[in-house]
């Protein structure tokens, strides 16, 4: 045998010498999320570990996380059930939750990088990402409110906006509305491929914003399709996005290859809610490894091609330094 892949894997020294990825504070993003309140942190039974925050614990979960090295957060509100309406009105509406908890993070830690989610359903009555009319999703009505939403969040100090919603043309209504308001410099994370998928449960239950009546198929992506993430990643690109992102992500990982193979922008995966609780609940059972599955996770994302990374892992896995 002339050829022996063994003997590369012979020492630590020489494991380490040829890895061919790695992981970095800097490529992760932790979503957090936020509740009406004070002094409020209740877990999302679904989601050991992680939490529901009133914007004065957001700041000092914020702080502690910088102080580990973590910059980057995505917010997410649980929005009162008397608070939603048909149209997500209360989304745009000035002084509430989320623009609150913005302008703090903003104001508190100016350094942080703030990611902002863009979509209807912790607002609507219906528990959908558009407009619902007779059962039906409208896109073109549904663009307006989400123009709003944006504007408001690039007001409140956001420094990234991720538009979660798959309607057609968001990206590009909402770059126009964004730069017509001089807010140029204000970025979109495209969620360009997002899955219908059976892995965002948990996250439901934390924002108690789980779709009233039907799914969500006629504008999440078919679970079995990746040809068709290639035109999402064609219109954002067209339509000014700045990362791509993909979503769910272990489920995911050649999407996030075949984005990161034909297109230049950055690539985001978003390791979602459900992957997130499986790992957990097999960690709890003593049925796999903590340290070893969660890093062999992120590390994943990273071989596939993602630079960014949503996870809500992010904080324990400096917490318990893994990263050293
Ligand atoms: C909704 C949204 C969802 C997630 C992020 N934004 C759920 C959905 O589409 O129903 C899921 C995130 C997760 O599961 O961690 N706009």
């Amino acid at each position: 045998m002339l050829q022996r892949p063994r003997r590369n894997r012979k020492s630590v020294v020489i494991r380490d010498m040829i890895q061919e990825v790695h992981l970095k504070p800097a490529n992760l993003i932790l979503p957090l999320f936020i509740i009406e309140g004070q002094n409020q942190k209740t877990e999302v039974s679904s989601m050991p570990g992680t939490y529901r925050h009133s914007i004065d614990n957001l700041l000092r979960e914020v702080e502690s996380c910088m102080k580990l090295g973590l910059y980057s957060f995505d917010l997410f509100p649980n929005i009162e059930d008397s608070l939603k309406d048909k149209y997500a009105t209360v989304s745009y509406q000035k002084g509430n939750l989320y623009l609150r908890a913005i302008e703090e993070v903003k104001k508190n830690f100016p350094e942080a990088c703030v990611v902002t989610d863009v979509a209807m359903d912790p607002y609507s009555s219906d528990g959908h990402d558009g407009i619902v009319e007779n059962g039906a999703i409208l896109n073109d009505e549904t663009l307006e409110v989400l123009g709003k939403m944006a504007l408001a969040h690039a007001e409140a100090g956001a420094d990234i906006i991720a538009p979660s919603d798959m309607m057609d043309g968001r990206i590009g209504y909402i770059r126009e509305v964004l730069d017509a308001n001089g807010f140029t410099n204000v970025s979109l994370m495209s969620y360009t491929a997002k899955y219908a998928s059976a892995f965002y449960g948990p996250f439901r239950d934390a924002l108690n914003s789980a779709p009233k009546a039907g799914d969500k198929k006629t504008y999440q992506m078919n679970p079995t399709n990746s040809r068709e993430a290639l035109i999402e990643a064609q219109l954002d690109v067209e339509e000014g996005a700045d990362f791509l992102m993909v979503k769910p992500g272990l489920p995911y990982l050649d999407v996030i290859k075949l984005l990161h193979d034909n297109f230049d922008l950055p690539i985001a995966a978003y390791n979602v809610s459900g992957e997130y609780a499986m790992l957990k609940a097999a960690i709890r059972n003593g049925w796999l490894d903590e340290e070893r599955s969660i890093m062999e996770t992120l590390l994943s994302f990273r071989r596939a091609g993602a630079t960014a990374i949503l996870t809500y892992h992010a904080k324990e896995v400096l917490e318990k330094g893994w990263l050293k």
